[in-house]
């Protein structure tokens, strides 16, 4: 499918429609995955995407919520009712400069909504109330609308799950473990086994075992040294495709930087194999026809027995996408 031209001016949601957000210059992906769904997407501007509502989540959207009004923003009110407020911009640089108006709003509203207004959205979701949200689009434009926090493809305001680096994680990778893991809702616990496919140069292998997890971590290439010789941590130095565990594990990581649909065969091996019981998997898209290679990805992991299949761009992810699944024992 050819990806239709953004807008050359900001289009407003309609009242009723989902508004969701994503990476920017990923509207397109976003758009084409909303359309096999049926959902009569379009596209408002950089970063934003509107539809009717979808069967499923979109991979390719970072939030996303239900309309009640958009327009200029002096003749937008805060929303009635118990739950969280938050506001987003889109993530360009036209929309961060608006960061410091929203910011202003929110503060006000919040202020106007009094006792009804929760703390935060953790706390929304533990009441199982709303997560509202006021998106400013521009200047003098914006939207407000209203998703149930636990329907929330992310408690982070526009999804922009931003996780502070640790000082001694070694990459970007860190925290894409991180934010997946978060996402996810479980992490591995003191002492459960864990396989990192394509562990060099370590980043996820050291988060995994700062949790007490112990580590099989398959790559040919090398790991940074403070992981050499850990009581945690075996290397295993070979290709990721040739590995078999001796015997089962409770973790599945894979950031391996490979062919998608190899990668998934894999992984559904691992199913089939039962060989885990969790899987966190960063799938690496540097292809244009994405959401096709994700469909594929799907298939081949569900054929092999994997269940609840999410698959996400997270804040973290750039041309790639992070895939979460469990088998029931
Ligand atoms: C993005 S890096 C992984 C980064 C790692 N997660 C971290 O946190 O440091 C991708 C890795 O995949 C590895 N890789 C590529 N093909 C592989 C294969 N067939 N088997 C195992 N590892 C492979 C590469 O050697 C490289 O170290």
């Amino acid at each position: 499918m050819r990806h239709p031209k953004l807008p050359p001016r900001l289009e407003l949601p309609g009242r009723g429609r989902w508004l969701w957000t994503c990476r920017a210059g990923f509207e397109g992906h976003l758009y084409e995955e909303l359309a096999w769904q049926k959902a009569q997407p379009k596209l408002l501007g950089p970063a934003l995407v509107e539809s009717d509502s979808p069967k499923s989540a979109p991979a390719f959207a970072r939030q996303g919520f239900v309309v009640d009004a958009s327009g200029p923003l002096e003749a937008l009110h805060a929303p009635r009712g118990p739950g969280h407020l938050q506001a987003w911009v889109p993530d360009t640089d036209e929309g961060n400069r608006l960061s410091g108006g929203a910011q202003t709003l929110l503060n006000s509203w919040r202020e106007a909504r009094g006792a009804d207004e929760l703390p935060t959205a953790k706390a929304a979701w533990d009441r199982g109330t709303a997560l509202f949200q006021l998106a400013v689009l521009s200047p003098q434009l914006g939207a407000v609308g209203r998703v149930m926090a636990r329907d929330a493809l992310s408690l982070a305001p526009g999804g922009r799950h931003r996780m502070l680096r640790d000082r001694d994680a070694p990459s970007r990778a860190a925290l894409k473990l991180e934010e997946a893991l978060e996402t996810f809702g479980h992490s591995p616990g003191p002492e459960e086994a864990c396989v990192d496919l394509g562990a060099a140069p370590g980043g996820w292998t050291q988060r995994l075992i700062s949790k007490g997890a112990r580590v099989v971590a398959v790559d040919p290439a090398a790991l940074m040294p403070e992981l050499l010789g850990h009581r945690l941590v075996k290397h295993v130095r070979s290709s990721a495709f040739g590995y078999q565990p001796p015997e089962r594990t409770d973790w599945l990581f894979c950031d391996m930087a490979w062919r998608p649909l190899e990668v998934a065969a894999l992984l559904g091996k691992w199913a089939r194999n039962r060989w885990t019981r969790f899987l966190v998997a960063n799938i690496k898209l540097p292809m244009n026809d994405k959401n096709t290679i994700i469909f594929r990805v799907r298939a081949l992991l569900e054929a092999g027995g994997w269940q609840q299949v999410r698959v996400r761009q997270l804040y973290h992810d750039r041309d790639e996408v992070t895939v979460t699944a469990r088998l029931e024992r």
